[in-house]
């Protein structure tokens, strides 16, 4: 096979192969980015996340996949409550700062406020305060759910979205 041609029967010989085949897709899926936030024994924790969706209306609950390694994962659980913060363009210096090692210096930058006991963004496009009624671990994850106390939003919303490893602007996507 020649490489401009792409085989689709092949399936990948080894884990490795099928590792990278998997990161090499999941790359073209185009991502909200979120901050993930609880507040535990007065210390705040937060990460960024992609792995978030709304379960259902009934009850209103959203779900989000944390790793267990991650700082937040030993908090949010003990404390049983985590926000959701929907970021926006406006949010990538926020983004970029959830980044940094120090998971105790994170909200050092950005307008945090409490909704519900939970840290929020209030220049995040929404955000959401949940209290976990459900955890379901696979694999290095758990899988959070949470049943809605509080939600707010913004009126002027320009998503923040991670695609191809890169954070863009939708709303300059081709054919808009
Ligand atoms: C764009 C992006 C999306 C991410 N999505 C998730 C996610 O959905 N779940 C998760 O546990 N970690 C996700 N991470 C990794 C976490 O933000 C974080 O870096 C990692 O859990 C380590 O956190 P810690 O330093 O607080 O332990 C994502 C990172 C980036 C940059």
């Amino acid at each position: 096979m020649d490489g401009s041609m792409v085989d689709h029967n092949e399936i990948p010989q080894d884990r490795d192969a099928l590792l990278t085949a998997f990161r090499d897709a999941m790359r073209h899926v185009a991502a909200t980015v979120y901050a993930i936030t609880t507040i535990h024994a007065g210390q705040r924790y937060g990460i960024l996340a992609t792995a978030v969706s709304s379960l259902s209306f009934d009850p209103p609950s959203l779900l989000v996949c944390i790793n267990r390694a991650a700082s937040l994962h030993g908090p949010l659980l003990a404390e049983q409550r985590f926000g959701v913060n929907v970021l926006g363009l406006g949010n990538r210096d926020v983004a970029e700062h959830f980044m940094s090692p120090s998971a105790t210096d994170r909200f050092s930058l950005g307008a945090w406020e409490e909704l519900a006991g939970v840290p929020v963004l209030a220049t995040a496009q929404s955000s959401f305060a949940c209290s976990l009624v459900h955890a379901h671990d696979f694999g290095t994850h758990s899988i959070f759910i949470g049943e809605l106390l509080a939600a707010h939003h913004r009126q002027d919303a320009t998503p923040l979205t991670y695609f191809d490893r890169n954070y863009i602007d939708i709303s300059e996507a081709p054919g808009r």
